[in-house]
């Protein structure tokens, strides 16, 4: 749960810098829906890690900047391809969430439905972004961003 947090924290920071670099008016408001959407989802699972006692990742800054960073950068290179980095980025976090999904106890009921709703709205994500004209990665494109996951999820399990 301390690594879906991280995760909406980085959403919501991605979105954030790619609706203040996003173009057309549109475009922005779609970022601006969806980083509120993940604010939602932040807020869940910070309740969810204080109700499990666990706290939450203490890197949380870092993640923030760098995920700011990132997505001003994705604006940088226009609509179409910071639209196609949310479809690319929100389709293996769905991804991911299946992969808790399967690990997480039955009888945790509670969390079971915040990554369900989660899963469900990261979804939609993916279908606006594609439908608002968002290109498709290239595969090493989508490998590199599946490798740092892999590092952002391994280092935010931990500390
Ligand atoms: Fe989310
Ligand atoms: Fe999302």
């Amino acid at each position: 749960m301390r690594v879906n947090h991280v995760g909406e924290v980085c959403a919501q920071a991605l979105y954030q810098s790619q609706a203040l670099t996003a173009r057309d008016e549109t475009v922005r408001s779609q970022f601006r829906q969806a980083a509120a959407e993940e604010r939602d989802h932040l807020a869940w699972t910070a309740r969810r890690l204080d109700e499990l006692g666990a706290h939450r990742s203490r890197l949380n800054p870092f993640w923030y900047a760098g995920a700011f960073v990132i997505g001003a950068l994705a604006g940088r290179f226009g609509d179409t391809v910071s639209l196609g980095f949310m479809a690319e980025t929100e389709r293996q976090v769905e991804a991911h969430l299946n992969g808790h999904l399967d690990r997480l106890p039955e009888g945790d009921t509670r969390s079971r439905a915040i990554v369900a709703q989660m899963k469900a709205d990261e979804i939609a994500h993916a279908e606006a972004a594609t439908a608002g004209g968002g290109l498709p990665f290239p595969t090493p494109v989508r490998q590199g961003m599946k490798l740092a996951a892999k590092v952002m999820t391994t280092i935010a399990a931990k500390i």
